[in-house]
Order: C-alpha cells, then sequence, then structure tokens
C-alpha cells in the first residue's frame, strides 16, 4: 500500500490597505502537494509558477517541515513531493507563505503531529514574520491578528465574506524584502493616529459587512501605500480606471506588485472584462474567497 498525502493551500492577499501586517484574505488560487514517502527526498515541480532549478536543502517546504518537525521532538522522513501552483512567485498573493503552511501540513501529516488550528497559524506566522497571509492561508476567509507583547498570536478569522475580487497581476516580480525597504522607520504620532484610525474603519466595516465603506478605506492607507506606490506600476491609473468601473476600492495586494480590487459579487465578472483591454499587459481575474484554507485528503493504493 501506497499513502497519499494530498495537500492544499489557498494563496491570500495581504493588508487590504490600511491592515499593514495584520489582516489576511484567503484567495482561490492553490498551491497543491502531493506527498509519499519514499527512501530519498525528491520534489517534482509541474507548474511555470515553481522555480525550475532549486535544491532540496533549501526548499521552503522542506526547511520549514524539517523545523517544525524538530520543535516537535520528530523527524521527518523522506519523501516524494509533487507540487502545481496556481501563485505567481513575487506578486503579493502570499506564495511564500502558503509554501511555509505547506511545510508544516507535510511534518504534521507525515510525523502525525495531530496539530491545532491555532498551533498551525501560529507557527506559520512566526516563521513568515507576520500573521496577515500565513494566518489567511492556514484558516481560509478573512484574518486579523496581532501579537501580545509576549509573543503570543491574537487572531480573529471569519469565513463570512459576502463581497468579491479581482486582481491585475503585472508581468514583474517585486521581492517583498525590496517593497519593505521603502518603509519609514518610524511615524510622526499624528499621522500614526490617523493611520490606525483608518485601519480601524477597514476592518469595522469588513466584519459588518459594510463593503462600500470596507473599499473606501482600502484607498485610505497611510502604513505603507504611499511609500510603495512608486514600486507599483500603473498604481494610480489602476485605481482610478477601476473606480469609475464600480469598484470600491483598489489596494496593493501584499507587498505588490499585484493590486486587488473590492467588488460586489453581481459585477465583478463585467468588470474583469471591462478591465482587461484596457492593461492588456496584465493578468486580470476574478478571484473568490476561499473558505477552507489548508486542507488534506489521504489516499491509498496498492503498489
Ligand atoms: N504585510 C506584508 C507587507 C505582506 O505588506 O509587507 C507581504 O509579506
Amino acid at each position: 500500500m501506497t499513502k497519499t498525502w494530498s495537500i492544499t493551500v489557498p494563496g491570500s492577499t495581504a493588508n487590504l490597505g490600511p491592515g499593514f501586517d495584520s489582516i489576511g484574505l484567503a484567495l482561490g488560487l492553490y498551491l497543491k502537494l502531493d506527498v509519499t514517502l519514499q527512501d530519498e527526498w525528491e520534489f517534482e515541480h509541474h507548474s511555470v509558477h515553481l522555480p525550475e532549478k532549486f535544491t532540496v536543502e533549501d526548499h521552503l517546504v522542506y526547511t520549514v517541515a524539517k523545523e517544525v518537525a524538530e520543535r516537535f521532538n520528530a523527524e521527518v522522513p523522506s519523501c516524494k513531493i509533487v507540487m502545481t501552483s496556481e501563485l505567481p512567485l513575487a506578486r503579493g498573493l502570499g506564495s511564500s507563505a502558503s509554501a511555509i503552511v505547506a511545510g508544516i501540513e507535510v511534518a504534521n501529516q507525515v510525523c502525525d503531529l495531530k496539530l491545532t488550528l491555532e498551533q498551525k497559524y501560529t507557527l506559520a506566522s512566526r516563521i513568515e514574520g507576520h500573521p496577515d497571509n500565513a494566518s489567511a492561508s492556514v484558516c481560509g476567509g478573512l484574518t486579523i491578528g496581532a501579537s501580545l507583547p509576549n509573543g503570543d498570536l491574537e487572531l480573529i478569522h471569519t469565513q463570512d465574506v459576502q463581497a468579491a475580487f479581482a486582481v491585475f497581476i503585472p508581468n514583474v516580480e517585486l521581492k517583498t524584502s525590496e517593497a519593505r525597504k521603502v518603509l519609514p522607520a518610524q511615524y510622526d504620532k499624528a499621522y500614526a493616529v490617523h493611520a490606525s484610525a483608518n485601519a480601524n474603519m477597514l476592518t469595522a466595516a469588513l466584519l459588518t459587512k459594510d463593503y462600500k465603506r470596507a473599499g473606501k478605506f482600502m484607498e485610505h492607507d497611510l502604513f505603507h501605500e504611499p511609500f510603495r506606490a512608486n514600486l507599483i506600476p500603473n498604481y494610480h491609473e489602476i485605481r482610478q480606471t477601476a473606480k469609475d468601473a464600480g469598484a470600491y476600492g483598489t489596494a496593493i495586494s501584499g507587498a505588490g506588485p499585484t493590486v486587488i480590487s473590492l467588488l460586489t459579487p453581481q459585477n465583478v465578472t463585467a468588470f474583469v472584462e471591462k478591465m482587461k483591454p484596457l492593461f492588456p499587459t496584465y493578468d486580470i481575474k476574478a478571484v473568490h474567497v476561499d473558505t477552507k484554507g489548508v486542507q488534506v485528503t489521504v489516499h491509498e493504493t496498492i503498489k
């Protein structure tokens, strides 16, 4: 008998404007892994979105699985992992967070760690450095997270998001590390108070399903977008054109360079069709909110 663990991890968008390093939303674009035990480690990549060249030792799924197993005094046995992905790399759609979540799930399954949801999102957020993308990939839906001074992560999550989203994915990469370098080291007090009020309004609007207002505050970030705008191709033009076409709001997806618009489910398809000829070099598509988070199915086959 050969046992295969099929692991599916959604990608995600982070921030939604002022929810910087705190708000995440799982998107219906997936990283998939088929994991079987074998005598030596091996990865197969079957997607244009996954690198052709890599080593097992540097593979994020491998390093995370190993680290997580060690944390629980276990050792990951050698695996063959076949991966496919709908998540373009370095575009702000949570590809690295989804690989971290996948690594945690590999360790969880093959070492039978029986991790809880809370353990998974806490580990994923620590490894990623902030809870936004990682928590969304673990839980699905909308996640709002913050760390306490003792390092504990508090997370509120809901699957109840009655809005639609469209992404504008440009044909260029932007590394999160580069997009973080342009951020100020400090904010003035009055500025920070204003930025935080905008984030509060975004969060309250999302949780009360006042999506019109959520869209408005998506466009009023002061923590990162003013400093990143120059790194994002057609940032101002897309925001304006999307608004003219009925989007409630448009923000940088994570650290960019993808941007994401919030719409009603009724008008998202027409919106996407309208945008495509206006931004022909972009991959523009409607994305649904994933409500399941990381999923595992196990198959047994006779050899
Ligand atoms: N919150 C992060 C950022 C998301 O905006 O830099 C990307 O990791």
